[in-house]
């Protein structure tokens, strides 16, 4: 008894006093710490607290650390069990060694066959240089589980420190990653090597820090002030998932009434077609409370993506944002919209879009990034998701961004659009251009040339740029005025909770990467 006291308190001093002075003064919280901010009060149980390495080169058969430099386990948050794992920089700079791999990848085993999320807490020097291609190993066996486990439990990544090297791959196979401002980076190669091979000099911060990955790469789906800002929005976004891929995501209990009317939506569309509004104040007018956990929120503004609750219900939201480059689509924004749908589709998370879209993002720069194989991952994950899909036009759906945008012909289930909105191959100006071509070259004086392109424009409007033609088809199944949209979707939900679809069965998709 004497021993198991005596060897405890030495494991939960990881590499020394010292050591944990040294990563407070940095502002970073311990692993143990952290652990302890995230789950419920003594709610974890700790795996593998004896564990030590098993290396003799380089003097290492003289150092050894109980725990060996990463605190794994099980708990609950808001009552909900989940496997942690939480890496300690005080012991070898939180660098992974084989037995530290295998700590991992029996929790991560253990989450798969349970059923609950795993978090991982990542501060670390990288792979155990002493231990060579075995810490290699150690990451490769890690990513495998990553991989395993994608789609069956969510995998939710914290980096409170450095992530370099192989390192980052494991948070990158996972769902959700978190940074830390100032604090974190996560770089494949640091600027001592980029300096070594490129020539280039640049600065930790400036290469991986949680800004770079927040508004450049888009790698990071969060940002946290601090660490005790970021365990929060882990707690909040476990709120709105599932334990797994075979459970419905919790039901959250909801006071704000199912059949509020939101008058202000009725004038929030400016009277020019081309002047923007901000799709956020739709979002938080229809949601519960008008809260919204928006995921990647600096990065391609242009599309907006994040979880609500409608009368608790979970719900996955992708809407245009017209605020930015006019709400196009560009390649950053389909990539961003498609991951989320393929998360929200995996976890049984229902879909509402919420469309007001003028077309892809023109310019040689989009097409020789690729824009029609980024754009198809879009239109790829829309029309793969079986989850419950409901869209709301709410002003344009033109061209290609029409049919991409969660339309009736990729499995939309409910359709809406408001009274306003513009459903057509093109813009009016756009589409006079081309029909009227040889007319307009034959006009030489400019007004004549301007009335007679308004009463074209006009016409156009008429017969294109509304709701009605579109519902004619029953590609539209109502148009709906703007202040309902809060209750047509809540009845929308409500009546798709019991749907049923699928896919053929296959291996898997051949999803244009
Ligand atoms: N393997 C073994 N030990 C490591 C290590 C690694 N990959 N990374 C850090 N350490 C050890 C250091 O030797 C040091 O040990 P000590 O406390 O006994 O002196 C301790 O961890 C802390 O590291 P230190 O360099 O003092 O911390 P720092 O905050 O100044 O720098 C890093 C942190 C991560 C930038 C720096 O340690 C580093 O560059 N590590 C190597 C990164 C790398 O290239 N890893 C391989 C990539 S796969």
């Amino acid at each position: 008894m004497k021993r198991l006291i005596a060897e405890r308190e030495k494991a939960r001093l990881g590499g020394g006093e010292k050591r944990i002075e040294a990563q407070h003064a940095k502002g970073k919280f311990t692993a143990r710490e952290r652990i302890a901010m995230l789950l419920d009060e003594g709610s974890f149980e700790e795996y593998d607290m004896f564990v030590t390495h098993r290396t003799t080169d380089f003097g290492l058969d003289k150092q050894h650390y109980l725990s060996d430099g990463v605190v794994t386990g099980y708990g609950t948050i808001d009552g909900r069990p989940v496997y942690v794992f939480s890496q300690d920089f005080t012991v070898f700079g939180g660098s992974l060694s084989e037995t530290y791999a295998e700590k991992i990848c029996k929790i991560m085993d253990q989450a798969l066959k349970v059923g609950v999320p795993v978090i991982g807490i990542n501060d670390s020097g990288g792979a155990r240089i002493q231990e060579g291609v075995r810490s290699l190993a150690g990451y490769a066996s890690i990513f495998q589980r990553n991989i395993m486990a994608s789609g069956v439990i969510p995998q939710i990544s914290a980096i409170f420190g450095p992530c370099a090297g192989g390192a980052v791959y494991s948070p990158a196979l996972t769902d959700f990653v978190l940074m830390a401002e100032k604090t974190s980076y996560m770089f494949v190669t640091g600027p001592k090597v980029v300096k070594t091979v490129t020539g280039e000099t640049i600065t930790e911060e400036d290469l991986g820090g949680a800004s770079v990955h927040a508004t450049k790469s888009g790698v990071t789906h969060f940002v946290a002030a601090d660490e005790e800002e970021g365990i929060l929005l882990i707690k909040k976004l476990l709120s709105y998932l599932p334990q797994n891929n075979l459970e419905e995501p919790p039901l959250a209990i909801c006071d704000d009434p199912a059949d509020r009317l939101e008058e202000s939506l009725n004038t929030i569309i400016p009277e020019k077609p081309s002047q923007p509004y901000d799709v956020k104040d739709v979002i938080q007018a229809i949601a519960d409370n008008g809260e919204f956990l928006e995921v990647q929120r600096q990065y391609a503004r242009n599309i907006v993506i994040g979880f609500v609750t409608f009368n608790g219900i979970s719900t996955g939201i992708v809407a245009n944002q017209p605020k930015y480059l006019a709400g196009c689509l560009d390649i950053d924004a389909s990539r961003k919209a498609a991951r989320f749908i393929r998360f929200c589709d995996a976890f049984n998370i229902p879909i509402v879009s919420l469309v007001d879209v003028p077309g892809f993002l023109p310019g040689s720069a989009q097409e020789f990034d690729g824009i029609i194989s980024n754009g198809a991952k879009l239109i790829f994950a829309y029309g793969e998701a079986t989850v419950p899909k409901i869209t709301v036009i709410l002003r344009k759906a033109y061209g290609g961004a029409y049919c991409v945008m969660s339309s009736k012909h990729l499995r939309g289930d409910v359709n809406y659009a408001w009274p306003n909105a513009e459903i057509a191959v093109m813009g009016p100006a756009g589409a006079i251009e081309v029909l009227y071509n040889r007319e307009l070259k034959a006009i030489e004086d400019p007004e004549e040339r301007a009335r007679f392109v308004a009463e074209k424009e006009s016409e156009y409007r008429e017969k294109f740029a509304n709701p009605y033609e579109a519902a004619k088809y029953g590609y539209i199944d109502d148009v709906i005025e703007p202040r309902n949209t809060r209750f047509r979707i809540i009845r929308a939900l409500q009546v798709l909770s019991t749907k049923k679809d699928g896919n053929p069965p296959k291996k898997h998709s051949t999803l244009p990467l």
